[in-house]
């Protein structure tokens, strides 16, 4: 048989917050999950009144089920936590309870937090987005290589041929702007590939090294302070090293050049890689299988992503930049995903962008 103080051991330990109101509508207790979604230590939350520690949304529909005696579910609520600055989404459940006598004794409140799910749900409609698009791109950028080869074909002849040095110069516009274009339609091409991926044992921090060391010796680089902030304890993961190698580079270079065109020239340029093994933040879908995770972090100290182009950075050629193609998220997106993984940016205007990709860790152990 369970004790009573087992009882709040176990609560504590559940995946959904709960926390227990009097029908005075004060706080009486709240597990661990609660005091994490809310912002709040259990100390700090007890005997103050429910609009103190749950904000006034979450209070008013407590003081309601108070009122009436009727329990209430609601699917997505939003939760502005104290110190917190983006809201989290969650799911919530208010049921009344009684004492042994049958009176009304207050109300327990059940929160899980959605923002991991609905996270899921959007990257998986840009997904669907990138992949269609992918399919397009893809079409149109193989019937075009094809007379491209031959245009750049002739270029090369005229360019050995003609004696005339005006048009030997032409000549090799032509064939330069041919490999400009080519160069484009192969990325075009990832964006429509399915399957591209070949799993290999890889060393995650030699893959960040090699990407780090080639950037360095770009002009980009100088005056940027590199830090490299990596876990010891990741073992050699099965994934991809050359698409990976694109997708760090992709995001490494991007942090490069949005702090290079930081107006602030006396503001530190700073750019830090972490790499961290997540074994409670388990990557899967509803019931998909649930495997831990491991996430590597690009943060720059450069200007941020503007709020008003934010859900546009990962579309194919939208750009912000003069000479960017604007295919260097999305490519990176479609790689990320098609390790299983995730790819998130975060930023707030004036302090830097955090792009963090999170794979699920597969070893050559966990894997049959
Ligand atoms: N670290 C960052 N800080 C601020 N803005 C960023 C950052 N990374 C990306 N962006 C914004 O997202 C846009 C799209 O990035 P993306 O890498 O897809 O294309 P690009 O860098 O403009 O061109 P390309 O990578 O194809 O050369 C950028 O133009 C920029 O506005
Ligand atoms: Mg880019």
């Amino acid at each position: 048989m369970v004790s009573v103080r087992d009882l709040a051991n176990v609560i504590d330990a559940l995946h959904s917050g709960v926390v227990v109101i009097d029908a005075g509508g004060t706080v009486r207790e709240m597990n661990g999950e609660a005091c994490r979604i809310l912002g709040s230590s259990a100390e700090a939350g007890r005997r103050r009144p429910v609009e103190e520690v749950l904000g006034p949304l979450l209070a008013k529909r407590v003081r309601s089920t108070l009122a009436d005696g009727r329990g209430l579910v609601e699917n997505e609520i939003r939760i502005q936590r104290r110190h917190a600055p983006a809201a989290l989404v969650a799911e919530v459940a208010i049921a009344p309870f009684r004492d042994p006598d049958g009176r009304a004794d207050g109300v327990v409140l059940e929160i899980r937090d959605r923002s991991i799910h609905q996270e899921l749900i959007a990257a998986e409609s840009q997904r669907h987005r990138i992949r269609s698009f992918g399919r397009i791109a893809a079409g149109i950028a193989h019937e075009v290589k094809n007379p491209l080869g031959g245009i750049r074909g002739a270029g090369e002849l005229v360019a050995k041929r003609s004696d005339d040095p005006r048009m030997k110069k032409a000549a090799e516009l032509v064939i330069r702007e041919s490999d400009r274009i080519s160069a484009l339609l192969d990325d075009f091409m990832v964006l429509g590939e399915e399957q591209g991926v070949r799993a290999r044992a890889v060393n995650l921090h030699r893959i960040l090294d090699d990407v780090l060391d080639l950037n360095d010796l770009d002009p980009l680089s100088d005056g940027v302070e590199i830090r490299r902030l990596y876990d010891p304890s990741i073992p050699e993961l099965l994934a991809d090293r050359d698409r990976l190698a694109q997708v760090f580079h992709n995001l490494v270079r991007n942090a490069l050049q949005c702090m290079a065109e930081r107006d602030d020239a006396a503001a530190e340029k700073a750019l830090e890689i972490r790499t961290r093994v997540d074994l409670d933040h388990p990557l899967s879908i509803g019931d998909g299988p649930r495997v831990p995770s491991v996430s590597v972090e690009v943060q720059d100290s450069g200007p941020g992503i503007p709020e008003s182009v934010r859900d546009k950075i990962t579309v194919p050629f939208f750009t912000t930049r003069t000479t960017g193609t604007g295919l260097g998220l999305a490519i990176a997106q479609h790689w990320v995903t098609a390790h299983r993984g995730r790819l998130v940016l975060e930023s707030e205007p004036g302090h830097g962008t955090l792009a963090r990709v999170t794979l699920p860790l597969h070893t050559a152990r966990s894997t049959p």
